[in-house]
C-alpha cells in the first residue's frame, strides 16, 4: 500500500532531507512541514523544542502519514528519545546517520561538528561518534548564525563566504579532515562551506545520510514501484507556519522545481 512520509523541521532546513528523499524514493508521497514562524529552535529552551516538535508530529499524524523524519538536528538531539516513547509510528532522526558516516569517512580521526547552540550543547554527536569509535577526536562549534543566513535566503557567496570563513577558523586550527554539517539548514550553504574549508575536508551531510536510512525503511514499498516502469511522479505537499511566499521562494530554489501551492497552518500558541 502506498503511504505518505512526513518530514518536519523548524524551517527550510529539512528541505535538504526532502531533496534526497525525493531522489531516492521517487514513487512516494511526502508532506513537508516547516515551523518557520517559530524558527530558530537552536536557541530555544528544551521544553519548548519538545512541545513544538510534538505539535508538528501530531499534525502530521492527523494527515495520516506512515513515517516521520525529524529532519532537524536540534529536535533530534533534544526530543527524539522521549518522543519515540509516545508514538507507534516510526520516527527517524538525523544524528545517528551523520555520526556513522563521519566515522566511516575520517582518516585522521579528527572530526569537526557544526550545529545549532542546542545541538552542540547536547553533545549528541560526540556521544554517537564515540559509541562507534572511541579513538576519534571531536571538535564541535555552534554556528547558529548560519541558520539565519539560510532562513533569510542570504545564500549568495559574496555575503556568506567571509562570515563562514571567520566562523569556522577555530575548527580549521584543529586540522580536522571531516566536518559534519550537524544542522539540516547547512547543506543549503554547502558549496560555500566547502570553499571556506578547502577541498581536503570532507563534508558530511547528515540529512543526506538520513534519506538512505529512510529508503531502507521504505524498501518494501519501493520494490513495488521499482517493478513498474512507469513510476508515479513524486507528490509533495508543502506546509509552513510562516510566510508562504518566502517559503516558496527558498523551496523552489533549493529543490529546483516549481511549487504550485504552499499551505499555511497554525500550530499551538505562537511564540
Ligand atoms: N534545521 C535545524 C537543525 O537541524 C535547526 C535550525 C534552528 O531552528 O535553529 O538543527
Amino acid at each position: 500500500m502506498k503511504s505518505t512520509i512526513g518530514i518536519i523541521d523548524s524551517g527550510v532546513g529539512g528541505l535538504s532531507v526532502l531533496k534526497e528523499a525525493m531522489r531516492l524514493l521517487p514513487g512516494e508521497d511526502f508532506i513537508y512541514l516547516g515551523d518557520n514562524a517559530r524558527c530558530p529552535y537552536g536557541i530555544r529552551p528544551t521544553q519548548e523544542i519538545y512541545q513544538f516538535t510534538k505539535e508538528m508530529i501530531d499534525y502530521l499524524i492527523s494527515q495520516e502519514v506512515s513515517t516521520i523524519v525529524i529532519a532537524c538536528n536540534t529536535a533530534t538531539a533534544v526530543a527524539l528519545d522521549q518522543l519515540k516513547e509516545l508514538y507507534d509510528i516510526p520516527l527517524i532522526g538525523v544524528i545517528q546517520p551523520g555520526a556513522k558516516k563521519a566515522v566511516q569517512t575520517t582518516n585522521s580521526k579528527r572530526v569537526g561538528v557544526i550545529g545549532t547552540k542546542n545541538t552542540i550543547q547536547s553533545k549528541s554527536y560526540t556521544e554517537a561518534i564515540q559509541l562507534l569509535d572511541q579513538s576519534i577526536h571531536i571538535f564541535d562549534l555552534a554556528t547558529q548564525n548560519f541558520v539565519d543566513l539560510v532562513e533569510r535566503n542570504m545564500t549568495d557567496e559574496s555575503i556568506t563566504l567571509p562570515i563562514i570563513e571567520r566562523t569556522l577558523q577555530p575548527l580549521m586550527d584543529e586540522s580536522i579532515d571531516t566536518l559534519i554539517l550537524g544542522c539540516t539548514h547547512f547543506p543549503l550553504l554547502s558549496s560555500v562551506i566547502q570553499r571556506a574549508v578547502g577541498p581536503n575536508i570532507r563534508l558530511i551531510d547528515s540529512g543526506y545520510e538520513t534519506a538512505y536510512v529512510l529508503k531502507e525503511k521504505m524498501s518494501q514499498s519501493l520494490d513495488v514501484f521499482e517493478q513498474k516502469n512507469d513510476r508515479p511522479p513524486v507528490n509533495v505537499r508543502f506546509l509552513t507556519t510562516g510566510d508562504v511566499t518566502h517559503f516558496k521562494t527558498i523551496a523552489e530554489r533549493w529543490l529546483q522545481m516549481e511549487i504550485e501551492h504552499v499551505q499555511q497552518i497554525t500550530l499551538g500558541e505562537f511564540k
